[in-house]
Formats: C-alpha cells, structure tokens, sequence
C-alpha cells in the first residue's frame, strides 16, 4: 500500500493563509503611514531576533505570519509608503500585486516557449504594448529583465558581438593582445550599471569614458567628439556610446538626436538608458522631451521604476532581435525544442530561467489603462513642479538642476556661511538627517559639480499633493530651526 508521503500544504490550509495573506497585504497598504519609512532599527537587530538554525520539523503557517507581522514587515524600509521620495520612488501597485501572486501560483520558468507559451508570447505582447505607449517604432522587439543593470549588460554585449571581426563570442577578450581595447561613452551622469557592465564584458572600467555633461546635466556633444577622436587616433576600438534619457541624479536627458547622429556617422551602438523616465514618455509631452531614442540600437525602460509594476520588471527593447541571439543563443541537446517560429526567450541573453514577469505588467497596463497611467505619472511631474516652485521662490533654499520630470533637487542656503561651499554641504547634510529622522519621508541625496544635493524622487502611486505639502513644510521648519 502506497505510504501517505509529506507533500506540499493541504489545500484548505493553503487557502486559508492565502486569505490571510491577502488580508496582511491590502491592511498593510491601506495602514502603511502608520509607520515611518525608515524602520528604527540597527545593524543586526533582525539578524539577532532570528533562531541561529532552521526548525528540524515544521510550523504552523499561522506562527509564520505572526513572525512576519512581528519582525518583518516593521521591519522593513517601507518603499510602498507614500513619503519614500529616496532614489527612483517606486510601486508595487494594487494589479501588480496581484500579477506577482498569481506567477507565484504559475511558477513557470519561461526559458522556452514550450516551457510556457502563455508566459512567452503575454511577454512580446505586453513589450509591444508599452512599445507603443512610448512610441518607438514597430521594429523594436523587447523582452524582459530583471533590472536595468541586466538589460544593459545585455545591449552591450550585443553592441561587443556585433564588432565581428573580433571573434570575441569565440576567442574571448584575454590573451590577445592583437585586440584594440574597446571604448564605451557615457555621460558622467550616466549611472553605474554601464561602469559595471564594462567589467563584466572585459572592457573595463578605465576603457568607460565618463564624458563631460553640459550646465543642464546632459552629455556634451563636442566633448564626446573629443573623447572619440582621441580614441580612434590612439587605436583604440569605440564599442558603444550609452545615452542616459532621464539620469539618476537629475533626470536629464542627453541630446539624443545628436549622439544618434554620430554613432550612424561612426557605426557605433546606441544605446539609451531610459530606466526611469522612459515610463513618462507614455505621455506626449514627456515623450517630447526624449527626441531621437527610436534610433537607439537598444533601449531600457525599467517599468519597476516609475510604472507600478512591482520589482523586478526591466524592459529591453532591440531594433534587431537576431544581435541578440547572435550574441547569445546556446542551445544544448537538453533544451532543444522543435516549434517553428516562436521566441525562446533563453536565446536572448545570458539567463536561462525566467520569472514570468510580463503578468504583472500585463495586469498594471489593463487595470488602470493608458490614459490612467498618464493621468499619475502627470500627477508625480506636477507635485514635484509645485516643490520646485516653492523652492525656486523661497530665499532660503535654491533649485540644483532643472526638474523636468518628477525628481527636484535642491539645497537650503544657510544664512551665515557666505557661501562656504563646505559649510552649506554639513548643513544640508544634517537638515536630511532631520527630515528623514522625523519619520513620514524618506529622501536621498547626490553629489552635483562636487556638492552635497538633498533630492526628492516623486514615483510612488500612493503619493499625494497632501505629501508634497507636508515635506515642503517640514523642510521648511528644520531649516527654520537650525538657522
Ligand atoms: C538611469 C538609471 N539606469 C539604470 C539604473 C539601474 O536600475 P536597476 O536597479 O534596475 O538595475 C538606475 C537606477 O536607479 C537608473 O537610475
């Protein structure tokens, strides 16, 4: 007689934790200002309230959930709260959610298509969709990423495979020193995944020109002339030039059409990383703003970012598909499948498995529709306008950089300090210590033209005008309070 096995949870028992799972997770949302968006904790107090070793039998689910109640949601720095304005502020969205539980439930691996078609072709569906919301032209295919520091990694290896006569799928880069060291341009407001993509690829970081950026933040054309000249004469090969459209620090854009123009002069790879404001470009007017990325060779927009889309979700499109596989597809007897004409979507890049990441999307994009999605990302640039207003009027605080999406940097002048740029740098140091201190915000800080810049990054989709107003109070009274 077949003995009674241990296998997975009873149903019953699986549901009625899913039930209370979905309870934990939409009190969670609704409570979340309840908390402050740091967590009080220090180094290693999680660590310290965790069993040393793993329980020998198993528990209740119900203990495990008072645990997560108890020690891991409190516990957490709160990125759905509507006072995270650090870094890119994100969303894991009401329909996001829910597409991230049901691909828990699915749990299929979409390496293959016949190792999920619905994963697959929901995956170029919804690519092409959001292709069309951000209006690029029908030869792009996407697929999609964990994050942008993949698809990047991704589009360069591309843009290296494509320099043929260098065999270095094949012969790889060590050992050859017929090899002219390859050169990637970016701006030095371009984000560190590129410098971390050039180690990866064996370009290396010295072989990263880090080109001059304009007084608005964007790549000077004439300085990355410059930089491409030297390199040629000194031998050395151009692989790529990376165009940021909406930088990490103050979401400029790099003229695009002009770099464009110079990598179809040069035959180098364009590729734009539009990570973050790549998601306002469904918008018209913020598109506008981003002319020329429909001659990238490649393009990243990270819906994760600032399209509701809970993390990871990193789009990457290509105008050709076959530089990928090109670059990629290894097809071993054990994957080897026979359907005429679909996407593998191992073939390409370098992971095999897949999450089915396209569902979450799927259901953001259907839930709220373009026109819903417009409507919130015009709402983040219209509060983070309305901050920069009243900074801009203030005598007391100045604007860093222009804000032409949702992010706004910006310092507070101390009064007595004439200017001392040290001086102003401790202030504003120790004025965001105190806002983020305070509890109901979260803000970040960057380094512009060597000084210390407070910023606040508008993208959660649970952020109102009543937020904006009450840190721009609060930003208010503690400068008040140290001059
Ligand atoms: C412009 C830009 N590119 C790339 C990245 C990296 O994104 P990810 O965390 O998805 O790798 C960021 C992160 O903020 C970014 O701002």
């Amino acid at each position: 007689m077949a003995r009674d096995l241990p296998r997975d949870l009873p149903g019953d028992e699986l549901r009625a934790a899913l039930h209370r799972t979905a309870d934990l997770i939409a009190d969670y949302l609704e409570g979340v200002e309840r908390y402050s968006v740091l967590p009080s904790v220090s180094p290693g107090d999680v660590g310290r309230a965790l069993p040393a070793a793993p329980p020998a039998e198993g528990e209740p689910l119900d203990r495990l959930l008072d645990d997560y109640q108890r020690l891991i949601e409190p516990n957490v720095t709160h990125w759905n709260h509507p006072g995270f304005l650090a870094y890119f502020a994100i969303s894991g969205s009401g329909p996001g959610i829910l597409g991230e539980a049901l691909a828990a439930g699915l749990n299929v691996n979409a390496m293959l298509w016949r190792t999920s078609p619905a994963a697959v072709e929901l995956e170029e569906r919804v690519c092409d969709w959001l292709r069309q919301m951000i209006d690029l032209p029908p030869a792009f295919h996407g697929h999609i990423n964990d994050t942008a520091s993949s698809s990047s990694l991704v589009a360069l290896a591309a843009a290296r495979h494509r320099l043929e006569d260098l065999e270095v799928r094949a012969k790889g880069l060590a050992g050859r020193p017929e090899l002219p060291p390859l050169t990637i341009y970016c701006s030095d407001q371009a984000h560190s995944s590129i410098d971390k993509a050039c180690i990866v690829l064996g370009i290396g970081q010295e072989n990263v020109r880090r080109v001059a950026s304009d007084e608005a933040f964007r790549m000077s054309v004439p300085a990355l002339e410059e930089a491409l000249a030297r390199d040629r004469a000194a031998g050395k090969r151009p692989m790529a030039i990376v165009a940021t459209a909406g930088t990490t620090s103050t979401t400029s854009v790099d003229p695009v059409p002009e770099i464009a123009d110079l990598c179809a002069r040069e035959g180098i790879w364009l590729h734009v990383d539009a990570a973050y404001a790549g998601s306002a470009a469904i918008c018209p007017e913020y598109r506008a703003l981003m002319p020329g990325i429909e001659r990238a060779d490649s393009i990243v927009v990270n819906p994760h970012k600032w399209l509701f889309t809970p993390v990871d979700c990193s789009v990457l499109w290509v105008q050709d598909p076959g530089q990928l596989r090109s670059a990629f597809s290894l097809v071993p007897d054990y994957l080897r499948t026979d359907e005429p004409g679909v996407t593998n979507l191992m073939d390409l890049g370098f992971q095999l498995g897949r999450r089915f990441r396209s569902l979450k999307l799927w259901m953001v994009i259907r839930a709220f529709g373009v026109e819903g999605l417009r409507e919130r990302i015009r709402e983040h640039c219209a509060l983070a306008r309305w901050l920069a207003e009243r900074i801009g009027e203030d005598p007391g605080f100045e604007l860093a950089a222009p804000v032409p999406f949702s992010a706004v940097c910006f310092r507070a002048l101390p009064p007595d300090t004439a200017g001392i740029p040290e001086e102003q740098d401790r202030f504003n140091e120790s004025l965001l210590s105190r806002v983020n201190a305070a509890g109901p915000f979260f803000l970040s800080a960057t380094t512009l033209r060597g000084r210390y810049t407070p910023r606040v990054a508008i993208g959660n989709i649970r952020t109102g005008r009543e937020h904006v107003e009450a840190l721009w109070k609060l930003l208010h009274a503690e400068r008040e309070r140290a001059v």
